[in-house]
């Protein structure tokens, strides 16, 4: 059996100033998935990863998160129905501690639960390491983790992540994707993914989309991804 469609975009227009940079983008992406979104620099994936949450406003088109449209709603209030989102630079609290980061993860619940917690910080373990340590003097990679724990915290049922893998080391970045797939597995969290590291695109990504000039150029299966010519041509900047 399929699984339900968790988010779907149609005709999605949305940009800046009254210019869109999504032209009309349609993707679909089904409950329990981890699906990756690539395309060069500045073909508007982020702008994308915005527009789902609700900090870039769609134009046109439909945003719809399990059953219902939420193109109109706030970014709070999508939060609220259970969409985390992860963004580009992570943006943790630098002067906060990680304690005081997850916290603040946790407000949409109310506080964080004891349970939840520990989940997170099963998932993380660094985390209870520096769990008084100031999130600012961390390093990339765990500041990473610090900004996804920080939205588990409040149980999403489809995580955003845009470009994780950005200024962190390798084995690092090994460490997170394995992490990320593992939650998954476990929870059956859907996971969109924005990624331009081929390393982390494969050992993440069930399929991947495509994006150029705001558009949805060409969908890639899991065997697709193993084709490093085709995927360098993708990722090419
Ligand atoms: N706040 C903004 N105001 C105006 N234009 C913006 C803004 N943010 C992004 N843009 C423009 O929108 C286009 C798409 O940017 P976006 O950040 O979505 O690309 P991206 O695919 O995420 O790129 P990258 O791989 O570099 O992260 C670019 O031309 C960019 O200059
Ligand atoms: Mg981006």
């Amino acid at each position: 059996m399929r699984k339900e469609v968790m988010l779907s975009t149609l005709g999605l227009r949305a940009g800046y100033g009254g210019k869109p940079v999504l032209q009309g983008l349609d993707i679909e992406v089904r409950q329990g998935e981890i699906v990756a979104v690539i395309g060069r620099n500045g073909v508007g994936k982020s702008t994308l990863m915005k527009s789902l949450i609700g900090l870039v406003p769609a134009m046109e088109g439909s945003i719809v998160f399990g059953d219902r449209p939420v193109e109109h709603l706030s970014a709070f209030r999508r939060a609220r129905l259970g969409i985390g989102y992860v963004p580009q630079g992570r943006d943790v609290f630098p002067r906060l501690t990680v304690g005081e980061n997850i916290a603040v993860g946790g407000m949409r619940a109310g506080r964080v639960s004891e349970a939840d917690r520990e989940r997170v910080l099963g998932y993380f373990p660094i985390l209870r390491e520096r769990w008084s340590q100031r999130a600012g003097t961390m390093s990339g990679g765990q500041q990473q983790q610090l900004a996804i724990g920080r939205v588990l915290v409040a149980n999403p049922q489809l995580i955003l992540l845009d470009e994780p893998s950005e200024g962190i080391q390798p084995n690092i970045v090994q460490d997170i994707a394995r992490i990320m797939v593992q939650l998954n597995a476990d929870t059956g969290v859907t996971v969109v993914l924005v990624e331009q590291n081929i390393d982390m695109i494969r050992a993440m990504a069930q399929r991947c989309y495509v994006m150029d000039k705001g558009r949805v150029v060409a969908e890639l299966t899991r065997e697709d991804l193993a084709d490093g010519e085709a995927m360098r041509r993708h990722l090419a900047v």
